[in-house]
């Protein structure tokens, strides 16, 4: 075994509480690994989800993942858009170019969740409207993700004005029911990495001193007026998650500047609405979230009563397995792993080898055409090295 491998045949039992079935929501997910949500960048310029999409998410399904969850989706067509080629749910082309996806993992007996966002104040790309907009004027730190055709500065955001955040919430409700039309089992609010939701959870960029700044239990007020909403506009019996992280895409290393209270806030929150489950990410699920003590995931545990779907490093079985076995979480999402290997769950259950991410299959450009290049060009060389005396 090379050291680009992990074991899998002794670190996975048969009997790996990852292959058991978790009942969500109503909804019966096979087993409990998910593909976590993935920018691809690949959709049509007006925001179409394309044929090649449709193959690319079923052959997770069709590789055993028991839920599948969209790359982030804009939600309307005034400031969520964040990157050019972007997917959306913002009318019936677009509902209906998802609904070939969906059927697709449904046909391979898996589940699917739209993950929707709104990209707030990390925007690179607005076909609808010029400029940004954000809880606070703050300019986002770091620079534009190259990776999904940015480059340079993020642009100075303007705040959102009342009736404009009253429209994003519409946005999200209204994409929800375009995403439960188009077939989808659940929606997954995107409340984490940078984007307008954590934006307003986080202390540096919300400045505002309306009822949605100030101390922390005011920051998550958008987050329960988008769940509130959502959950209204699709009924009781949809799927609806949040996910939460502490770190951005422009700026990984951060951490709530209330520590454990900011997690006892939110999970609490949370706890109290009318989610189905909450996805903490992490740069690796099982550290400690604050330098010491617990990890975000058995925090969203210790302060909801919610299930947890933990993500971050996972793509090795035992970490995976450890993180539900030790009670942290009740499912795992794999990002990396699932794209070096969509089949992630059938080889794992044969006791395959799980190989180390290539970064090749996302860079230069993290989309569908880069990655079949970069995995031509692998399998060419790969041929020659074994014709090459
Ligand atoms: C190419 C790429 C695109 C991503 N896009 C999204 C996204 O649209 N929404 C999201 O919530 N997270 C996104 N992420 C983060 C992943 O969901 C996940 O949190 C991250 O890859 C860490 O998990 P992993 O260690 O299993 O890869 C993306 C990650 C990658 C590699």
């Amino acid at each position: 075994m090379s050291s680009q491998q992990h074991r899998t045949s002794a670190d996975v039992p048969a009997a790996s509480p990852l292959f058991t079935a978790l009942e969500l929501g109503g909804l019966t997910l096979r087993n409990r690994v998910s593909v976590a949500p993935m920018t691809r960048v690949s959709a049509a310029e007006d925001g179409r989800a394309t044929r090649r999409m449709a193959e690319y998410y079923s052959a997770f399904a069709a590789g055993g993942f028991g839920l599948v969850i969209t790359e982030g989706t804009y939600t309307d067509k005034a400031f969520s858009q964040g990157y050019r080629y972007q997917p959306g749910l913002t009318d019936d082309t677009q509902r209906d170019a998802w609904s070939r996806v969906v059927e697709g993992v449904h046909r391979h007996g898996g589940r699917i969740f739209a993950q929707l966002m709104h990209a707030g104040a990390l925007s690179q790309w607005n076909p609808y409207n010029g400029g940004t907009r954000g809880p606070s004027g703050v300019k986002p730190r770091g620079q534009q993700m190259t990776v999904y055709h940015g480059s340079g500065d993020y642009a100075l955001p303007e705040p959102l004005s009342q009736e404009e955040i009253s429209a994003a919430i519409r946005g999200f409700a209204d994409a929800a029911v375009l995403a439960r039309e188009a077939g989808f089992d659940g929606v997954e609010i995107h409340g984490a990495n940078g984007y307008l939701v954590d934006q307003f959870l986080s202390a540096g960029v919300n400045l505002r001193d309306d009822r949605y700044g100030g101390g922390i239990e005011r920051r998550v007020r958008l987050m329960v007026e988008v769940v509130e909403a959502v959950r209204a506009a699709v009924g009781p019996t949809f799927v609806v998650g949040v996910r939460i992280s502490q770190g951005k895409v422009n700026d990984f290393t951060y951490k709530w500047s209330e520590g454990e209270a900011a997690a006892a806030v939110v999970f609490g929150t949370l706890d109290s609405l009318p989610v189905d489950y909450i996805h903490t990410t992490e740069f690796e699920a099982w550290q400690p979230a604050f330098g010491a003590g617990l990890s975000l995931a058995a925090l969203a545990k210790k302060y909801s009563r919610k299930p947890v779907l933990a993500n971050g490093g996972l793509h090795a079985p035992a970490q995976a397995t450890g993180m539900i076995e030790r009670g942290e979480a009740d499912f795992v999402s794999l990002g990396r792993g699932a794209l070096m290997h969509p089949d992630w769950v059938r080889r794992v259950s044969e006791a395959r080898a799980i190989e180390e991410f290539d970064r090749g299959l996302i860079s230069p450009i993290a989309d569908l055409e880069n990655a079949r290049r970069h995995r031509e060009r692998m399998r060419a060389q790969s041929r020659s090295a074994v014709t090459t005396p």
